[in-house]
């Protein structure tokens, strides 16, 4: 069983102890090296084909003569895709992925000219041009000898692949010895890549032997950047946002960022190894430009990253650097074995890009309301009367919370669906007693089970066949919690189906509908397996191998179980599973965290690039355990720890069993106060958090979104990582270092932001100083800016769900600003039907604070109904210039005024109007609190401010 130390390196295989790594980097040296060097692989001439957005052929590698056929579809959105497979690979390659990858396969486009085909360029090679996009803006060419392609946008080169030369596509091949022997057919191939290296037919790594039946199978591909000097994603990583260069003296990291779901303890910062989610899309980002690829495979996958100054496309002078040499970002992707499929997203915006990317990949799905407020856990909560004191002593100390969570020690002997009956005797009666106060419980459910026959779930799934199997085909025994483990094979639709179905209220005995699931070690973390995982060779549905869909495994898990939750009741109820692997897709079906993580200042400040690198690679829903898995945090880490995490998407307080206990009022005063506050601020913000959330899940636009995203032309922002916007209207730069009072905040431009807690203007460009004591952390409201609040905390997210709404309104230069409002019943699919309402709210220079219904938004639903009396009691405008005279509201459609004819009540420069407890000096004596506009939100209103 791993032991909890520092992360044990020797456990974890660099690029130069995975065969396949080390094979096409040695290649990539020899093309770099030699000048003479010419990439072998050329389209062959009479193969190329184009009909209906879909161009296709054959390559041909000119040293062994091995055939491969290409397909680039040019999609719609500016979207392409290549797809590269052996003409006839001895056997199938496995291309199964994109089955579970993919929310949907997107049509191709036919708005496309080929202008003109088959042209020579100045060398007499042949290229294929062809134009696509709505204005016919994007543009590729295929270069046919060597093959090589470029993507343009409106004339300036974004992507290239096999520009260095590095592609190298390891057809399957028959083991020489076996040849020897005459049992087979020729093979030709032994040119210098893989055949006679060590490791490519058989590996071994700290005493455990893969066994590689098929042999070298690996693909690789440079992709370069043309103009960009950073490229974003391909989590996950404890590593800088903007990634760091992998090759060459003195540069970030020595070895490729590596992508192999790992169970990783106590992983080390700053570091290109591989933790638990892996996500091959990586972004590029320039002044004016943002583009993305996807490489879409499930293996083990590496990814070198250098950059260069140089004009080899006349960069120079098409990007208007003048005499300074743009930066170029050249990549290298090395996966282990199946096919090449890359999708290339041309944005031009970074909106563009993440909509591209989610139309192919879904978006975010919306969550239960619930599940984005506080969350607490511990490993563990021991038994029934440790639920009920915790449960009490957040309403004694006044701390809302939604839920209560239970790790493995819950089981009946870490058997998951079942309860140590000892510990927790009425499991039902717990979540019902819960349920009162509108709160949930969370069990983990592990995807190992203990190999004991009186365990049913074992034993029906051992008898169903649907586990994953050894070579030999007996059933996989590894080492996990419960000790002997075996696995459910979730990569067989049957399996999946059956593990769905053990979540059905009469099959969990004693849960509930208030009852919700986490997914650990789902990498699969496998104790007694190489690299603490399955081994490669053993055998998957379909007789595919581990080693091909090691990456997607854990995601198949997470959906499992996700729709196992969809369907236990008989109306479908959004699920609420929080995994720890992740991959492509994740997004579709619930919430991440960054894993074991420590209490450490250092722990703290990674979360901020790991989240946000997590995010525009599409999981929004992220977040890491508030204090620090191991280790005890001190108070004021724990206070910054809370005061960061209520600001990032998934909040969860989390802790090892050999951990103090840590519960938020455990400290006393003044700590609990901080802790408190913090908490309660994010409770107040649910109705903007959830209206960022349904933007995120309708157009992929991340929750937490950095800084370049928000300002794509300032090249300031390009490596900023430690503040972020939440949605597009607060920026948060968390405090993340020991005794610091007060930061830098860098702004954009001349924009006028407030201090969220103060409303204190703030002003300028570039680094400006914000104090942060330690009660108050700095969030900023961008001027122009109006959010929802609600400023009645009660016990639980449920609980607040009918009370009234502030808004609170921070005007731009312009006297203007704008915001929506985004609400649902929080729980079902009713708002796929229309049962939503979702307000557009404009505060303009004519002094109206006017709320209208965004198009398509049902009103007479039940929704609408069931909220009909939900009014707004409080408009907070920070930012004005005078005092006003009178303030009158109305709806819209009644020409009489909801108040009379005097005007509604209001003040001028009030102290603590937020009124959740955090208490500030206001030096900003312009803040207009109108009270009690009794509009009601579903409805078209206006509030009209005289002076
Ligand atoms: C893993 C998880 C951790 C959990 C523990 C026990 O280490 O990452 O969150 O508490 O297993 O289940």
């Amino acid at each position: 069983m791993p032991q909890v130390g520092t992360v044990k390196q020797q456990d974890f295989k660099t690029c130069d102890q995975s065969s396949f790594c080390r094979r096409n980097r040695a290649y990539a040296d020899r093309a770099s090296a030699d000048p003479n060097f010419v990439s072998p692989y050329m389209v062959k001439e009479d193969s190329v084909l184009l009909k209906d957005g879909l161009l296709s052929g054959e390559l041909i590698n000119s040293q062994n003569q091995h055939l491969f056929v290409f397909e680039l579809h040019l999609l719609e959105n500016s979207i392409s895709r290549l797809r590269i497979n052996e003409k006839s690979p001895l056997k199938p390659r496995y291309d199964e992925v994109k089955n579970f990858a993919l929310a949907r396969e997107l049509p191709n486009t036919l708005n496309y000219t080929e202008r003109p085909i088959n042209t020579k360029d100045h060398d007499s090679l042949t290229k294929t041009s062809i134009y696509f996009g709505n204005k016919k803006q994007n543009m590729v060419v295929v270069h046919h000898s060597p093959f090589r392609i470029e993507f343009l946008v409106n004339d300036l080169p974004i992507v290239a692949f096999n520009d260095r030369g590095f592609f190298n596509f390891e057809h399957l091949r028959i083991k020489k010895q076996a040849k020897d022997n005459g049992d087979q057919t020729s093979d030709e191939s032994s040119s210098e890549d893989a055949e006679d290296e060590y490791g490519s037919w058989e590996e071994n790594f700290n005493g455990k032997r893969d066994s590689k039946p098929n042999g070298p199978e690996s693909i690789a591909l440079d992709i370069s950047f043309p103009g960009f000097g950073h490229v974003y994603g391909i989590p996950e990583h404890a590593s800088s946002f903007s990634l760091k260069e992998t090759r060459g003296a003195e540069v970030g990291y020595s070895d490729p960022y590596r992508l192999y779901n790992l169970d990783v303890f106590e992983y080390e910062l700053d570091n290109p190894m591989a933790l638990y989610g892996s996500i091959p899309f990586m972004m590029a980002h320039r002044k004016s430009a943002s583009a993305a690829i996807l490489w879409l495979n499930s293996a083990e996958t590496w990814i070198d990253i250098v950059k260069s100054k140089e004009d080899k496309h006349g960069l120079s002078s098409l990007l208007y650097f003048g005499k300074k040499l743009p930066t170029s970002t050249h990549t290298h992707w090395i996966s282990e074995s199946g096919i090449m499929d890359i999708f290339v997203f041309l944005g031009p915006t970074p909106a563009d890009v993440f909509r591209q990317y989610g139309s192919v990949t879904g978006y975010t799905a919306l969550p239960q309301y619930f599940s984005i407020s506080y969350h607490q856990c511990r490993w563990n909560y021991i038994d029934q009367q440790d639920i009920d004191e915790v449960d009490l002593g957040f309403d004694t100390n006044e701390i809302p919370v939604d839920v209560l969570w239970l790790d493995i020690e819950h089981t009946d002997g870490k058997k998951y669906f079942t309860w140590d009956p000892a510990k927790f005797p009425d499991p039902k009666k717990m979540q019902n007693s819960l349920s009162v106060k509108g709160r949930k419980l969370v069990t983990i459910i592990d995807p190992h089970l203990k190999r004991d026959d009186g365990y049913y779930i074992y034993k029906e799934s051992k008898e169903l066949g649907i586990l994953v199997k050894e070579l030999n085909g007996n059933d996989f025994e590894g080492w996990c919690w419960p000790g002997s483990s075996s696995w459910i094979d979730y990569t067989n639709p049957a399996a999946r189906e059956w593990w769905g179905s053990q979540f059905k209220l009469d099959k969990y005995q004693g849960a509930t509908e208030n009852l919700f699931v986490w997914n650990d070690m789902n990498e699969p973390s496998v104790f007694s397996g190489p690299e603490i995982t399955m081994p490669k060779d053993i055998i998957h549905h379909n007789a595919w191998e581990h080693r091909n869909v090691h990456n997607v495994f854990g995601l198949l898990v997470h959906s499992a179980t996700a729709q196992g939750l969809r369907n236990r009741t008989p109306i479908s109820k959004r699920p609420f599973v929080l995994s720890r692997a992740f991959y492509v897709g994740t997004q579709r079906y619930g919430a991440i965290w960054t894993g074991d993580n420590m209490a450490k200042w250092s722990h703290l400040a990674a979360s901020s690039p790991m989240l946000l690198s997590i995010g525009i690679s599409g999981i929004s829903f992220a977040g890491a355990d508030v204090g620090g898995f191991f280790g005890d945090p001190d108070i004021e880490l724990l206070v910054r720890w809370y005061q960061t995490g209520a600001f990032q998407p998934f909040f969860r307080a989390h802790s090892h069993i050999d951990t103090k206990r840590r519960e938020p009022w455990l400290f006393g005063e003044p700590h609990t106060t901080r802790i408190r506050n913090a908490i309660r601020e994010r409770y107040a913000l649910l109705p903007y958090w959830y209206t960022v959330f349904q933007e995120a899940s309708e157009t992929g636009m991340p929750v937490i979104r950095p800084m370049f995203v928000v300002f794509p032309e300032d090249e300031e922002t390009f490596e900023i990582e430690d503040q972020y916007f939440v949605g597009d209207s607060l920026l948060v730069k968390p405090i993340v270092t020991e005794g610091q009072t007060s930061t830098e905040i860098y702004l954009s431009n001349n924009e006028i932001y407030y201090d969220y807690f103060t409303f204190d203007p703030v002003r300028g460009s570039g680094r400006i100083k914000v104090d942060a004591p330690i009660e108050k952390f700095p969030v900023l409201l961008r001027g122009g800016s109006i959010i929802p609040r609600r400023q009645r905390i009660r016990q639980s997210s449920a609980l607040m769900r009918l009370d009234p709404l502030t808004l609170l309104v921070g005007i731009d230069q312009n006297g203007e600003a704008k915001g929506s409002l985004y609400m649902d019943d929080g729980e079902t699919y009713n708002y796929q039907n229309g049962d939503y309402i979702h307000r557009n709210l404009t505060y303009s220079s004519y002094s109206k604070l006017i709320s209208t219904s965004f198009p398509i938004s049902g009103d007479n639903t039940n929704f609408v109904k069931s909220i009909k009396d939900v009014r707004v009691e409080r408009v907070i405008i920070i930012g004005l210039s005078k005092k006003p005279t009178k303030i009158l509201a109305y709806h819209n459609d009644e020409n009489n005024e909801v108040n009379n004819n005097q005007g509604l009540t209001f003040t001028w420069g009030q102290k603590d109007v937020l009124g959740t407890g955090v208490t500030f000096t206001n030096t900003n004596d312009q803040v207009l609190v109108i009270k009690d506009p009794k509009v009601l939100v579903w409805r078209d209103w206006t509030i009209e401010i005289v002076f």
